[in-house]
């Protein structure tokens, strides 16, 4: 499995605070069946900026190193959605922004509550500009657990979601794992990851997600959600719908 949301650098934001803890954390994912993470640190969302790529990338060749491949740590971030997001894009490997695996694709999160009046228009831009947008665990955001018009909206500007596997698990509550079936009724359940961050308060729970997943949505989704399209977006490939 590829998981594509994932926070294992160490000591740059929320996830493992040294490399010890980096380690475990992969090694645990990767006895889940995992091959592969995107490490996905937050970047410009206070207090973790982490504008600084060269400092990500030191961080994600010592992690391989000490990990010896198994799994593989690849490139990516995940961005605190804001207007400045195209000017920010148009940098390139100027800018803080680094799509999953270092292609096109570009994991976003919203504030917890809300989603920015002028998302539907930016995602159109980025889509203009061969952006695969990743929406981050939709249904941990309460503006779109309490309405899915709003995600069939930005869906059809071209973004596709990231559900949590601890969602569907019910690590966050009824009211996400709600919002995940109903996601899944109007077809809006695209990938599964982790959003890994300690094995104490977050860990990354794949295997259990897939028997889930295969359970109640059927062993097609499950292959769909867990390999067909997170290949597509590491490879930068547009994915759905
Ligand atoms: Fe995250």
């Amino acid at each position: 499995m590829i998981d594509i949301h994932f926070h294992c650098l160490p000591g740059i934001d929320d996830g493992p605070g040294n490399w010890d803890d980096a380690v475990a954390l992969c090694k645990a994912a990767a006895d889940e069946g995992t091959t592969t993470i995107v490490a996905t640190p937050h970047v410009l969302r206070e207090p973790w900026l982490n504008e600084d790529r060269a400092e990500r990338d030191r961080l994600l060749v010592r992690l391989n190193a000490l990990l010896g491949g198994k799994p593989a740590i690849v490139p990516g971030c995940e961005y605190f959605f804001a207007a400045e997001v195209l000017d920010l894009w148009d940098r390139g490997s100027e800018g803080p922004l680094v799509g999953l695996n270092r292609g096109s694709a570009l994991l976003i999160e919203f504030p917890s509550y809300a989603v920015p009046i002028n998302a539907e228009f930016l995602f159109h831009e980025l889509s203009v500009m061969n952006v695969q947008v990743v929406i981050a665990h939709p249904e941990r955001n309460g503006e779109l657990a309490h309405n899915p018009e709003r995600l069939e909206a930005l869906c059809a500007k071209g973004a596709v979601t990231q559900i949590t596997a601890g969602s569907l698990l019910g690590e966050f509550g009824r009211a996400a794992l709600a919002a995940a079936e109903e996601f899944h009724r109007r077809g809006l359940v695209h990938t599964i990851a982790s959003d890994a961050h300690s094995l104490s308060r977050r860990p990354p729970r794949m295997a259990a997600a897939r028997r889930w997943v295969e359970k109640r949505w059927g062993s097609a989704k499950a292959i769909e959600l867990f390999e067909s399209n997170v290949e597509a977006v590491t490879r930068a490939g547009i994915v759905v719908p």
